[in-house]
């Protein structure tokens, strides 16, 4: 056995003790094992600095250090935060986690992508509406995938505004490190406080931001992905149960939707294709993001929506907030006196020049490739 195997072996068999420790309530000695798990994949990082899966690594030892360094802190208060039973649970900072303020977006800030707006109507905001007009139910889970930066999260956040109701938001790769031990119990709750609202006559959103990190890389033991991902199936079964009829909604986003395993997939009933924006919409976003900036005459949006084939709507947002920086930069640099000049067409082929874009054609390959072979399932 290669040393490299060695030492991951020995890093998943901490981690493995952590996590159960952890969940025992044993926090002192699930920091020991956390980080014990860090330091064996340090010390692999530091002998073969090529390994692949090195930023995966890099990413668990930054979870095991975290969830370390939070048990010892509980463990120096003697809080017993996270009792199994429920009693003394720190529900504040549970609920800090989770139960997002409404994000201030609506459909409106939200540029193109009509099909998928029309889409999330369908399937969240009528049949909270108008649950009588849907007989034959209506869909529980809800996937957006596509390329990044051009409206998953956005769109996700807005539907929280169009429906009166409660609106939890989980960042899945966030609390996957955060929680380790914890994340599935705590899968568990949310399912459960959901219900709750919902039983009370509240629509429940469930907003799963990057989905895909709840299956994790490994199809092993470490950080308990395993087991969090069949919680998480069991809750989204229990959702579709035909004496159920609340109204829990679980939308969730990805970028990788090819991580997602087949059970996975099929809990999510519909999918919804969040694509890159065409001319049209590439047009629209610049249109406004400068409104709030003052441009020169010699500015032609249309021709830089021509020009940025391939580019997310972020990456668009990103263009001008650098163009415009250029003129800010140069007005301090000239001893920032009265106002910045406009921002000029150079100053965006300036920042063209170096600023490429981040979906290539291969890339909307794969997302077509991977809608078509799951369309039907
Ligand atoms: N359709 C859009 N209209 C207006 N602004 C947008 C749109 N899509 C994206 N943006 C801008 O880009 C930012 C990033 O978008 P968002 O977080 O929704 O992308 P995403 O699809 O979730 O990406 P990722 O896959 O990387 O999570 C938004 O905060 C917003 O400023
Ligand atoms: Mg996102």
């Amino acid at each position: 056995m290669s040393i490299a195997v060695y030492l991951e072996e020995e890093a998943r068999k901490y981690a493995t003790k952590a996590v159960k420790a952890d969940q025992e309530g044993d926090y002192e000695l699930a920091a020991k094992f956390y980080d014990k798990a860090a330091e064996l994949l340090e010390k692999l990082i530091r002998l073969y600095p090529d390994v692949p899966f090195k930023l995966t690594y890099i990413k668990m030892i930054k979870g095991y250090r975290e969830r370390s360094d939070y048990l010892k802190k509980l463990a120096e208060k003697k809080v017993k935060a996270i009792a199994v039973g429920g009693e003394e649970e720190d529900e504040e900072d549970f609920e800090n986690i989770i139960l997002a303020k409404k994000p201030p977006v609506t459909f409106n800030d939200i540029v193109d992508l009509e099909e998928a707006k029309q889409a999330i109507k369908e399937a969240i905001v009528y049949p909270v509406r108008r649950p009588d007009l849907f007989p034959l139910g209506w869909p529980r889970g809800i996937l957006l995938f596509g390329p990044p930066g051009c409206g998953k999260t956005m769109i996700a956040a807005a539907v929280a505004n169009e429906v009166d109701g409660v609106f939890f938001h989980i960042d899945a790769a966030t609390i996957m490190s955060k929680w380790l031990g914890e994340a599935e119990r705590n899968v568990a709750k949310i399912f459960r406080k959901a219900r709750e609202i919902a039983s009370d006559g509240k629509p429940a959103i469930i907003f799963i931001d990057e989905v895909d990190a709840l299956l994790g890389v490994f199809q092993t033991e470490v950080g308990g992905e395993v087991r969090v991902r069949n919680q998480f199936l069991k809750e989204m079964d229990g959702l579709l149960d035909k004496a159920f009829n609340y109204h829990v909604y679980v939308i969730g986003a990805t970028n990788k939707p090819w991580r997602l395993d087949e059970a996975f997939i099929r809990r999510f009933q519909k999918r919804i294709y969040i694509p890159p924006p065409n001319l049209e919409a590439r047009l629209e976003l610049f249109k406004m993001y400068t409104s709030k900036i003052k441009l020169a005459e010699d500015v032609d949006l249309y021709e830089l929506a021509e020009r940025t084939e391939g580019y997310s709507a972020s990456d668009i947002r990103d263009i001008v907030q650098a163009a415009y920086m250029r003129t800010v930069r140069e007005f301090f640099e000239q001893g920032g006196e009265g106002e910045p000049r406009p921002v000029g067409m150079e100053d965006f082929m300036e920042v063209l020049k170096i600023r490429r874009p981040s979906i290539d054609s291969s890339m909307l390959d794969a997302y077509m490739r991977w809608y078509e072979k799951f369309k039907a399932l």
